[in-house]
């Protein structure tokens, strides 16, 4: 008999922070109730078998659909035999007229390319160097919420907010010279108009029927290509001067291809832009989200990460990341909870065989990393915010493809250390400042998967500041 989340807790220690979620189904769905909840909370149609069994395999809306869960057989699927597999239309309808062809949604020898092309823009020496653009945008972060100390903060924009200073920092170096906050502001109304899932993209009309969101995206869009334009053609005059600053625009433009020495073309490098900017922008900023909600839940997490923080601390006040492993190990533990990416999915170009189930040519393979993160069979009381499970001899034992918040194989996340950089940056920063509570009126806070996950009825949280801020 498998465990099941009821049975759970008799193992777990009782004293953890276990964060409320949608309880696992028992029974299946019929069409029209897991059609309303897919677009509601995809989060709520799992079942109890995903949480326990190591694949699930059945016919669904979508067709042949693939649950996998068991770690050699996501190795199998998502790197030994990754060439089988390609991304499913569903992924592509619903990003690429938002993306175009960047490294997210592009495939075969142009993805290829791309991959070798812009891989030294995301090395570890590349990353290291952000780490000053990613301080100063701690720090105004901080500042705002000091100067916020005793109101309410709306955790998750002041997150989004933080996210994009950073990505503006490491992208641009600078807004555009005669309005600073165009980019920001374009930014902003280019993902509001990208909204969720919409349904015709599920069920494959075709992409010239047109999707109300996609036609309210459109003015936001065109700004958007405008803004970029103007930041690109600047960029190369300033280049040819040779006094461009070290930021992910200059590396777009100079990057070439270390086969043949070939550049990108314009309409890649902005592909480019707008990749880095929708792929690492919520992600990050539900990551921390997530986090400070833990935190405000576990005075002892609290209370280690305030001593590490304090004591990591240069003289200026910013942080070397490095030097913070309980906040990495706070991140990457809120990363297995609440994965902003909650699902990986592939489509079978050949038939293929997971364990011993066959996997029919064309049919649908999915991992999902909330399911993954949460397994009975993998976890040690897995619904519970137990950040120690990242540090030492405790991140060693656990199986590489047990953890998957940034994918693995061909395709996983080029901004993985980039986004964890910045988000123990951010993190030190604030909680070096302030500390933040929930309010005891606060409704609950739950998971929605929406595009990313988040709490489906936001997080507002009071700031007190600190005596370390002073
Ligand atoms: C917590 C933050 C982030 C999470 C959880 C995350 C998650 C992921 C996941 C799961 C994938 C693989 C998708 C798949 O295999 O289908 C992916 C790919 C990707 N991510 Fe991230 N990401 C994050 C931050 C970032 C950042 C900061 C950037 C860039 C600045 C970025 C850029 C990309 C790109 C370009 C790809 C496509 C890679 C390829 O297909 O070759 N991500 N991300």
């Amino acid at each position: 008999m498998p465990t099941t989340a009821e049975t759970l807790p008799e193992t777990a220690a009782p004293t953890r922070f276990r964060p409320e979620v949608p309880r696992p189904r028992r029974t299946p769905m019929g069409l029209f109730e897991f059609l309303r909840a897919a677009r509601a909370n995809p989060l709520t149609t799992w079942m109890e078998d995903h949480f326990t069994l190591p694949l699930v395999a059945g016919e669904g809306v979508l067709g042949r659909v693939t649950v996998v869960s068991e770690p050699s057989l996501i190795r199998h699927f998502l790197v030994e035999n990754a060439g089988a597999y390609r991304k499913d239309d569903l992924q592509r309808r619903v990003l690429a007229p938002g993306l175009g062809e960047g490294l997210l949604t592009a495939e075969g020898d142009d993805w290829r390319l791309q991959r070798r092309t812009l891989a030294p823009l995301f090395s570890a020496r590349t990353v290291r160097g952000f780490e000053a653009a990613m301080n100063a945008a701690g720090a105004r972060l901080a500042r705002r919420l000091v100067r916020r100390a005793g109101s309410q903060i709306d955790v998750g924009q002041e997150m989004a907010r933080v996210t994009l200073d950073v990505l503006e920092r490491t992208i641009f170096t600078h807004g555009p010279q005669n309005d600073p906050d165009a980019l920001a502001r374009a930014i902003t109304r280019f993902l509001e108009s990208v909204g969720p899932v919409d349904p015709l993209d599920v069920f494959g009309v075709p992409a010239f029927v047109p999707r109300l969101g996609r036609i309210r995206a459109r003015p936001a869009l065109r700004y958007f290509a405008e803004v970029v334009d103007g930041l690109i053609e600047h960029r190369r005059a300033v280049m040819a001067r040779g006094e461009a600053p070290e930021d992910l625009l200059t590396l777009l433009l100079a990057a070439q291809d270390p086969e043949t020495g070939q550049g990108l073309d314009d309409l890649t490098v902005k592909a480019n832009i707008v990749t880095f900017i929708a792929a690492g922008h919520e992600t990050t900023a539900n990551a921390l989200t997530w986090a400070l909600y833990c935190l405000s839940q576990d005075e002892a997490a609290l209370a280690r990460l305030e001593a590490e923080v304090d004591a990591a601390a240069d003289p200026e006040g910013n942080f070397a990341a490095e030097r913070l492993p309980y906040a990495k190990a706070v991140i990457e533990e809120a990363l297995r909870l609440f994965p902003p990416a909650a699902i990986i999915s592939r489509q079978a170009l050949k038939e293929d065989r997971l364990g011993r189930v066959k996997v029919p040519r064309g049919s649908l393979v999915m991992v999902s990393p909330y399911v993954l993160h949460r397994h009975r069979g993998l976890w040690d009381d897995p619904d519970a915010f137990v950040p120690e499970r990242f540090l030492g001899e405790a991140r060693a034992a656990i199986p590489r493809f047990a953890y998957l918040p940034f994918g693995a194989g061909p395709r996983v996340c080029i901004g993985q250390s980039f986004s964890l950089q910045e988000a123990v940056i951010v993190l030190a920063h604030m909680v070096r400042a302030v500390r933040l509570a929930l309010p005891a009126a606060h409704p609950p806070v739950t998971p929605v998967q929406r595009v990313t996950v988040r709490p489906g009825q936001g997080l507002r949280m009071e700031a007190v500041r600190r005596a370390a801020a002073a």
